[in-house]
């Protein structure tokens, strides 16, 4: 490959870099520079860890009240956008019920970020999976606690 040639492909290349970069929305610049709830919970209601398929693991914490989330917050490992997901995602959470957080959708955090790019947007899915995977372990332990309640006062 001539001089000419490689220098062609390294601007090419570079474009492209700079193209990505047009990409990613000022919402998710704040959101991944100054997440919030990025935090672990000591006493949670409710936890989950999950790992997506690229490798990235995040943790949800919940903490509620009944039915209502009272608290959430996450960590991860994952890249910018998987952080700004999770921050997003803490936010829409909390306040909502069970039943009205089950509604929280990866759509929801995108359209909060002003978008994703294409190769992200499973960022969005992590987040609304280990949402859904925190609930989950909520309502296990809370029927569990309910089957003992009612062993013991039944026998
Ligand atoms: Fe995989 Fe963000 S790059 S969750």
């Amino acid at each position: 490959m001539s001089d000419e040639e490689d220098n062609e492909e390294t601007a090419a290349a570079n474009s492209d870099a700079i193209l990505s970069w047009e990409n990613i929305s000022i919402a998710v610049l704040e959101e991944s520079q100054s997440p919030s709830d990025m935090r672990s919970m000591t006493d949670a209601s409710g936890w989950s860890r999950f790992t997506g398929p690229c490798g990235d693991t995040m943790e949800v914490y919940l903490k509620l009240a009944g039915e209502k989330i009272t608290d959430a917050a996450f960590l991860t490992n994952g890249c910018m956008f998987t952080i700004a997901c999770g921050s997003v995602l803490t936010r829409l959470a909390k306040g909502r019920t069970l039943e009205t957080a089950l509604a929280i959708k990866p759509g929801d955090i995108e359209q909060a970020l002003g978008g994703l790019p294409e190769e992200h947007r499973h960022c969005a899915r992590l987040a609304v999976a280990t949402l859904r995977m925190a609930m989950r372990d909520y309502i296990t332990k809370r029927l569990a606690a309910e089957n003992i309640r009612k062993f013991y006062i039944l026998n």
